[in-house]
């Protein structure tokens, strides 16, 4: 492991800030702030069910992973033409290049949109402009990865992916999002394998509150590259030696983990056990509109609460690229990119 010259606590959340990073577990619904969905709602002369933006802030409490996605649910509704996905995207990609990252594959459904009778390439093409103008404009590049809704059937994610093929060129990867438990990963097995023989890279959410079996069936029965969350792996030794052998890279969202109440508190989040365990963990904001904080208020919380270092930031940040899905000469960019900021970090002598 690369050795680095220590950072003071205090200098540590800028340190953490200016990073280069990649971001690989965010969903963009979930980063609708409640001001661009208001706005939304008058541009398409729709009401949000809540008299002001202070009021929808206030009841994003959440007891458990249903709580949250029924009112997150309730949120997509103002979404409705393909301008609404790019401003929605655009608000995230502003602010991902305002955190200093990178690189960031975002998770989107169709399923949620053409349930309300929004068409799936209206959804893609909105979300696909958007990516196209943050690598042109900010110099962020951005891929899409389209998640199947599991507390839906294996049938209509078949069909969710009929309506995508079109826009093939427009997509990375295939993931598996929504309610977890009593939605085992190998209900998904045929629809899998189908896009694994399409060349869609494949990542699936387990273990956020499903058992240690579900990231044994996502990694055999689907074949996923890398586990969404996958924080419950700690209570089965048997699988944290398979995922630290296989080097699986666990996207991790600890402010995520603390809504929904995954861990009690920050300070008893398990990333830094992870880590220690030789996982190949990284840091995300999942759903940052609901959740508390973009990716660096997840760095910033998360280091002070673990009292975790700069050396385990630039593991973080190392594995975020090594865990993309982006091509090997792009990926030595960003590890060079990160390379350098390590060298010329310097909170006092900076212009
Ligand atoms: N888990 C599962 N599904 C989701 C999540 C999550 O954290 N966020 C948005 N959809
Ligand atoms: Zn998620």
């Amino acid at each position: 492991m690369k050795l680095l010259k220590p950072v003071s606590v205090e200098h540590l959340p800028e340190l953490l800030r200016r990073m280069p990073k990649a971001e690989l577990h965010m969903h963009i619904e979930g980063s609708l702030e409640p001001e661009l969905m208001f706005a939304l709602a008058a541009r398409n002369g729709l009401t949000v069910p809540y008299p002001d933006v202070e009021s929808l802030r206030r009841a994003y409490v959440f007891n458990n992973l249903q709580e949250f996605l029924d009112i997150y649910h309730a949120g997509t509704l103002v979404l409705r033409v393909e301008q609404d996905f790019y401003d929605m995207a655009w608000a995230y990609l502003q602010r991902a290049a305002a955190d200093n990252v990178l690189h960031t594959e975002i998770f989107f459904d169709t399923q949620t949109h053409t349930g309300h009778g929004v068409a799936a390439d209206v959804v893609i093409n909105g979300l696909h402009r958007a990516c196209v103008d943050a690598q042109a404009k900010l110099g962020l590049s951005a891929s899409l990865i389209l998640c199947f809704l599991r507390h839906l059937s294996e049938a209509q994610a078949f069909e969710a992916l009929e309506q995508a093929l079109p826009l093939r060129e427009k997509l990375v990867g295939i993931g598996l999002a929504s309610s977890e438990l009593g939605h085992p990963p190998e209900k998904f097995a045929k629809v899998f394998a189908k896009a694994r023989a399409l060349d869609f890279r494949l990542v699936a959410h387990a273990g956020e509150e499903g058992p240690p079996a579900y990231i044994w069936s996502a990694l055999d029965v689907l074949r996923v590259e890398r586990i969404d969350h996958g924080v419950q792996a700690l209570r089965d030794p048997a699988l944290i030696q398979r995922l630290v052998r296989d080097k699986v890279p666990l996207t991790v969202c600890p402010l995520s983990n603390l809504k929904l109440r995954v861990f009690p508190t920050l300070a008893q989040h398990n990333l830094g056990g992870m880590l220690d365990a030789g996982l190949v963990a990284t840091v995300n904001s999942d759903d940052p509109a609901y959740f508390g904080g973009y990716i660096n208020e997840n760095f910033t919380q998360t280091f002070a609460a673990l009292g975790l270092t700069a050396q385990h930031a630039w593991q973080l940040a190392h594995n975020s690229f090594e865990a993309s899905f982006i091509d090997a000469s792009a990926k030595r960019v960003l590890h060079d990119r990160l390379e350098a900021f390590y060298e010329t970090f310097d909170p006092i002598f900076r212009s």
